[in-house]
């Protein structure tokens, strides 16, 4: 049987610079010989990106929220995330449940509990092999996101709502400390390039 492969999240705060690393690390990944799957949340699947465009536009119940949020989920680890590992592939998630214990946790104050049940509900045996969390200062993030494109639902939010966020972000880390690394994303990039390297080499 060919051996599982593993899962890989990105995490951070809108403006943390995330995104700058999503394909350094799968370059990494592809040449070490391994089959990348990247794929991101909300969405990752045709339903689950319809549920995005709902998400990131409209306005709706704090609730309503953190469940189309898991919805979303359920199809992409079922369509996405679970045949990719099965298959022996390695797969990039731009985001994945942490950004709800954060954003709907930290940022919205929904209560943890509840976020606990619907993951214990939609994937109770799965977890990241390694979560990178990119955190920066508020103030570095929001320069990086007014200083590159219209701004989505989340991130018209006040500075509080990201204080919160990060807040939640760094709770999780502390939580699951043998998943997550944090990376000090204010670093120059060959800087942060090391410490992917040095991430990966740990799993
Ligand atoms: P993001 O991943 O930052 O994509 P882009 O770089 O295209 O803006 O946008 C997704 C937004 O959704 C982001 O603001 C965080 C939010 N989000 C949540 O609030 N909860 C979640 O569970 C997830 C996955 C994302």
């Amino acid at each position: 049987m060919a051996a599982a492969g593993k899962f890989i999240t990105f995490e951070g705060i809108d403006g943390a610079g995330k995104s700058t690393h999503l394909g350094y690390v799968a370059d990494l990944l592809a040449a070490r010989g391994h089959t990348v799957v990247m794929t991101r949340e909300p969405g990752g699947t045709p339903l689950g990106e319809k549920l995005r465009e709902l998400l990131l536009h409209e306005k709706m119940h704090l609730e309503t929220e953190a469940l189309l949020m898991f919805a979303a989920r359920r199809e992409h680890i079922a369509q996405v995330i679970e045949p990719a590992l099965k298959r022996g592939d390695w797969v990039i998630s731009d985001r994945f449940t942490d950004a709800t214990f954060a954003y709907q946790g930290g940022g919205r104050k929904l209560d943890i509990g509840k976020l606990s049940v619907l993951e214990q509900w939609v994937h109770p045996h799965l977890q990241p092999d390694l979560t990178l969390l990119f955190d920066v200062p508020l103030e570095v993030a929001r320069t990086r996101l007014d200083a590159t494109r219209t701004l989505d639902k989340f991130e018209r939010e006040e500075a509080e709502f990201f204080a919160a966020t990060r807040e939640g972000y760094l709770r999780r880390a502390a939580e699951f400390p043998g998943r997550f690394r944090v990376i000090d994303s204010t670093r120059p990039i060959p800087e942060v390039h090391k410490l992917l390297e040095e991430a990966l080499a740990s799993i």
